[in-house]
């Protein structure tokens, strides 16, 4: 019993827990994700799985993204840099959902299916249904000879090593890292990015590990923020843009481990109903990093405060607007706008973790969750 408890604590590197542990791996996961296919001083990046389709998707008319849960959060990300760099049009499916819908898959589809543990069924039923209605299937998986793997005609690892914690964290920010060297590459290929662009994207993509440090040195405050909220009953993520998938990330996170009901919103849909929620015992987090419509995102806070909502903020550094309106503001170093989710998504991850470690709940195994859905 005790050498089992130590070679744990071992495997947990002195980390309370394996989600604390993999969420301070992201900056190297993503250093191992990119190794050798980023190469921002040649202009350049290389994966073969790519490299070698390239045709197909080049000549795809579209893109279907299959997922479930934290990877299908991480297609919603692809499609918008999909979609904004690539100029591919990108439809994001829940894997469960396209299964059964008797869906439009046409030959010269290309599908991208995300999994962490390449062991999800309902992933594995989409991809077999694409194949079998002649689409190309592309996988992004995490487990190197997992059964997804090894039934898409072509892939791309995540290398974020094991991840224990039933709530993926480095798996979400790997997948975001592939998907997003993906689209720079077809950016590329089509001619729909600037070299100028290019260059600056692949750059700035190379100082993510270090931003995610910068990120995680904002622990201790988000500690105090978490604690401050702990207690809450119900909780509203909102982001625009890049960030709305990382709402609905944010807010996936705080249910699964610490059972607060939380939702995920697009900042301007809070006035088409979800408004009427607001009260002083809502918690309201707010993606308003200083990009995109951050003058909206900033009525769309003064709309929630004149409702009484607490409003924590997740800013770029440096900013005031937001400050003076927030209850809490949790800082992120700024990035291009494309980038953000890579960064905003820390501070969620450590709030979601710290509320549930502060309630006592078991944090790496959440109750009626199982890490890999292997049945349907
Ligand atoms: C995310 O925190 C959950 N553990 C869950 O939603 C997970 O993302 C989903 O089950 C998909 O798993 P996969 O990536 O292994 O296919």
């Amino acid at each position: 019993q005790e050498l089992q408890l130590n070679l744990e604590q071992i495997e947990k590197n002195n980390f309370e827990h394996f989600m604390l542990k993999e969420i301070y791996e992201q900056p190297s996961a993503i250093r191992d994700t990119y190794r050798g296919r980023l190469h921002a001083e040649e202009g350049i990046i290389r994966m073969a799985g790519v490299d070698d389709n390239l045709e197909r998707f080049l000549n795809a008319k579209r893109i279907l993204i299959v997922a479930c849960g934290t990877s299908w959060h991480a297609g919603l990300v692809a499609e918008y840099i999909f979609e904004d760099l690539a100029r591919i049009p990108v439809e994001v499916e829940y894997a469960s959902e396209f299964r059964y819908r008797n869906p439009i898959i046409n030959s010269d589809d290309v599908v991208i299916a995300i999994s962490q543990s390449g062991e999800t069924a309902d992933t594995m039923a989409a991809i077999k249904l694409a194949k079998e209605k002649g689409a190309f299937v592309f996988g992004v998986c995490n487990v190197v000879g997992s059964s997804i793997s090894r039934e898409t005609n072509a892939g791309a690892y995540t290398h974020a090593g094991p991840e224990i914690g039933v709530a993926s964290t480095k798996a979400f920010t790997t997948q975001i890292t592939v998907l997003t060297l993906m689209a720079l590459k077809l950016a590329k290929a089509k001619g729909s990015i600037s070299n100028t662009d290019f260059h600056m994207h692949l750059q700035e993509l190379e100082t993510i590990p270090q931003k995610i440090e910068v990120a995680l040195q904002e622990n201790d405050h988000i500690k105090e923020v978490a604690f401050k909220y702990k207690d809450a009953r119900n909780c509203l993520y909102l982001g625009r843009g890049f960030n709305f998938p990382v709402a609905l990330e944010g807010a996936l996170k705080l249910k699964e481990i610490s059972y607060i009901h939380a939702e995920g919103y697009p900042a301007a849909e809070m006035k088409h109903g979800p408004i009427a929620l607001i009260d002083e015992e809502m918690p309201v987090v707010v993606i308003a990093t200083r990009k995109g419509h951050y003058e909206k995102v900033v009525s769309n806070i003064q709309e929630i405060k004149s409702r009484q909502g607490k409003i924590i903020g997740i800013v770029t550094e440096g900013d005031t607007s937001v400050r003076d309106l927030a209850d809490y503001v949790i800082e992120v170093p700024d990035t291009i706008e494309s980038l953000t989710p890579l960064l905003t998504t820390i501070p969620l991850q450590l709030l979601s973790y710290h509320i549930a470690v502060l309630l006592g709940k078991n944090v790496d195994q959440p109750r009626n969750l199982a890490k890999s859905v292997t049945v349907e």
